[in-house]
């Protein structure tokens, strides 16, 4: 057999601190550039809410390794991950070994065998550029000072949540932060090779165009 090895799929990493702004950023580039999306972050927000929903306490690591073993994102449906306590469980989770190991192999097959055949896939999340997908073809550390966080963070749950005091969202952002930094396995780092990009004074335009400008400086150098 005389068969070419298929290109690998392009991959766009995207790692930093909650609320950032990478979400939404690598929603606008997967739309972009016509890539799969896989926003990282709700495999352990979706095992924090399954267990929390059963009743569970999210640091019984074994109890939370079986939930990520087992995890079926249909069993999610109609479910409100995005909340600061599932958000606060869902650190707790993911400092957990076997929750990783469990939910490594997922993020690596969506980002060699893209959904729909696309060309790329975009993965935002803590580890994406260091850990799940070392070998990215480009890779971005976004992250804002905590206060501009907290700030973006507290209006978007206080849709929902109009009592939400804003300090308490800059409290819970800060210590999902240090846990997400100190933990032993896969810990939010910055890839050595990554691109960092501070949107503290910048619009999500503003954001979209800055990444767009290395992306596509990497896709030019690469042919
Ligand atoms: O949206 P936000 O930035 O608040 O957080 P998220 O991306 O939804 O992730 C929720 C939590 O999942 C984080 O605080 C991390 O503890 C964990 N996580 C992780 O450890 N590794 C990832 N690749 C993605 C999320």
């Amino acid at each position: 057999m005389n068969s070419e090895p298929a290109t690998p799929p392009i991959v766009i990493a995207l790692d930093g601190p909650a609320a950032s702004g990478k979400g939404t950023l690598a929603r606008r580039i997967a739309e972009h550039y016509g890539f799969a999306f896989l926003d990282t972050g709700t495999l352990y927000r979706g095992v924090a809410w399954l267990m929390l929903n059963d009743g569970g306490d999210p640091a019984d690591a074994k109890a939370a390794a079986a939930a990520a073993r087992t995890f079926d994102p249909q069993k999610l449906a109609g479910a409100d991950i995005r909340t600061k306590e599932v958000g606060a469980a869902a650190s707790v989770v993911a400092a957990n070994a076997g929750v990783r190991a469990a939910l490594l192999e997922f993020q690596r097959r969506f980002a060699a065998a893209p959904p729909n055949n696309a060309a790329g896939a975009v993965l935002d999340g803590r580890d994406i550029g260091t850990v799940v997908c070392p070998d990215a073809t480009v890779k971005f550390f976004v992250t804002a000072s905590p206060e501009v966080r907290a700030r973006r963070r507290w209006l978007e749950l206080r849709e929902n949540r109009p009592d939400l005091q804003e300090s308490e969202v800059y409290q819970d952002l800060l210590e999902r932060d240090a846990r997400d930094a100190a933990r032993a396995d896969a810990p939010m780092s910055t890839a050595a090779d990554a691109e960092l990009l501070d949107t503290t004074h910048l619009s999500i335009d503003a954001a979209f165009a800055a990444a767009r400008r290395v992306i596509d400086g990497v896709f030019r150098r690469c042919g």
